[in-house]
């Protein structure tokens, strides 16, 4: 007899789509090897991120399913924002009654998706569980302690998730399936390379002669001082024959406006890229400068140096193996962690986020699980 469980999938910000489009695919995979087992997955978008180049430019390259709902909720304080999206959401588990919710990662959207559906009672699969900073001032520490708890399905990327939920008390329904960000990477890395050539003519770049940057976090761009430091160590380090190339977020950009804060000389802006042409940069960058979480994982993955823009990181692993430096947003460590880049030596151990079958392995936990 056959049999179809259907699957409400939550996404709203740029790495989510990521996230979701590896997912998405294994799910078209998994249907075509077992037609009597259906995963019939429903997307709602909730339009948290909506920039053409922030939103569509992702559902487009990565071949992501047209969302089946777009919730168009938009920017707003957190608790707009996430009260919005859970009164919306709620509609559509209403109408549609899944067997499951999956919410990724830590935003405002994920939160939103699990506390819809935890209220309707509806089993909740988290993928990239247990991530923890230890810094509740982050929105999205919230965020994922909240999904966590509510949680029914805790797809956690690495040891450290697991055991971050175990000394919560969390023990069941916890699977270490690996990252599904790493899945990505493996499939789409070949595709980049086929654009790789274009985007560095097109930018006017020479491979290893560029550092790449990306500063989006709350609590770097909402604190001038902190802003105005990491900018100056861009200054510092960058040279007309090594520029920082900076696709920049309409978060930060917003607030570089309002600030009145200047691109120093070498500093170029560019506005956010696709994710093939992400990595194509990634790859050919002679080191990278962050505060995001996913390309801090990149940069390991592709053995590129990392040089952290926070106080502490989640993906521990980058650290602890050598290829990831924490600087916070001093501008001396900033310049002294560059110029010690190339003498970074990584113990290397690919594994640890798992074996590129994440999005498979959550597809036969959930098929198995019914
Ligand atoms: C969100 C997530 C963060 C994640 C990041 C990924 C939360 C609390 N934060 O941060 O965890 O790392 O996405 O990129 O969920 N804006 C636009 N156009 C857009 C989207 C945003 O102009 O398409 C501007 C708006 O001014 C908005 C600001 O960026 O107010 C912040 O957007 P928001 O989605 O609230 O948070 P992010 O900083 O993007
Ligand atoms: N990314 C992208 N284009 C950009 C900047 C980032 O495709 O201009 C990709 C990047 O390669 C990674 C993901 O977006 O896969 C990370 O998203 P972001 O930094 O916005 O969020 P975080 O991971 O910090 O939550």
């Amino acid at each position: 007899m056959s049999k179809s469980i259907k699957l409400v999938t939550v996404v709203g910000a740029r790495p989510q789509f990521i996230k979701a489009a590896a997912v998405s695919r294994a799910i078209a995979a998994h249907n075509e090897k077992f037609p009597d087992s259906i995963l019939e997955e429903k997307i709602v978008h909730t339009g948290q991120h909506y920039d053409e180049n922030m939103s569509k430019v992702f559902f487009d390259e990565l071949e992501i399913p047209h969302p089946d709902y777009n919730l168009g909720v938009g920017s707003g304080s957190h608790g707009e924002q996430t009260g919005k999206m859970l009164q919306k959401i709620e509609d559509v588990l209403v109408r549609e009654t899944p067997d499951f919710t999956i919410v990724y990662g830590d935003t405002n959207s994920t939160l939103a998706g699990a506390l819809a559906a935890a209220k309707l009672h509806i089993q909740i699969a988290h993928v990239e569980a247990g991530l923890r900073s230890f810094n509740r001032r982050m929105p999205e520490e919230i965020n994922r302690v909240l999904a966590d708890h509510v949680s029914d399905f805790l797809f956690c990327p690495t040891e450290a998730a697991v055991n971050n939920l175990s000394n919560e008390g969390i023990s069941n329904g916890v699977y270490q399936v690996g990252d599904v960000m790493y899945d990505s990477i493996l499939f789409y890395a070949k595709k980049a390379k086929n654009i790789e050539q274009k985007i560095l003519k097109q930018l006017g770049l020479d491979s290893k002669s560029y550092y790449l940057a990306t500063v989006h976090r709350a609590e770097n761009t909402d604190n001038i001082k902190r802003l105005r430091n990491i900018f100056e160590g861009f200054n510092n380090i960058s040279a007309s024959e090594c520029p920082t190339l900076l696709p920049l977020h309409p978060r930060t950009k917003k607030k570089l406006s309002e600030l009145g804060l200047v691109c120093p000389n070498y500093v170029r802006i560019i506005e956010p890229v696709s994710y093939l042409e992400m990595i194509a940069l990634e790859q050919n960058a002679r080191a990278i400068l962050t505060d995001s979480g996913g390309i801090q994982k990149e940069a390991y993955w592709f053995k590129v140096p990392c040089i952290t823009l926070r106080e502490e990181t989640e993906w521990v692993e980058t650290v602890q193996s050598g290829w990831n430096v924490i600087v916070g947003a001093d501008e001396q460590s900033i310049i002294n962690a560059v110029s010690g880049a190339d003498k970074l030596h990584a113990i290397y151990q690919r594994a640890i986020y798992g074996n590129g079958d994440a999005s498979n392995r959550i597809c036969e936990i959930i098929q198995d699980s019914s």
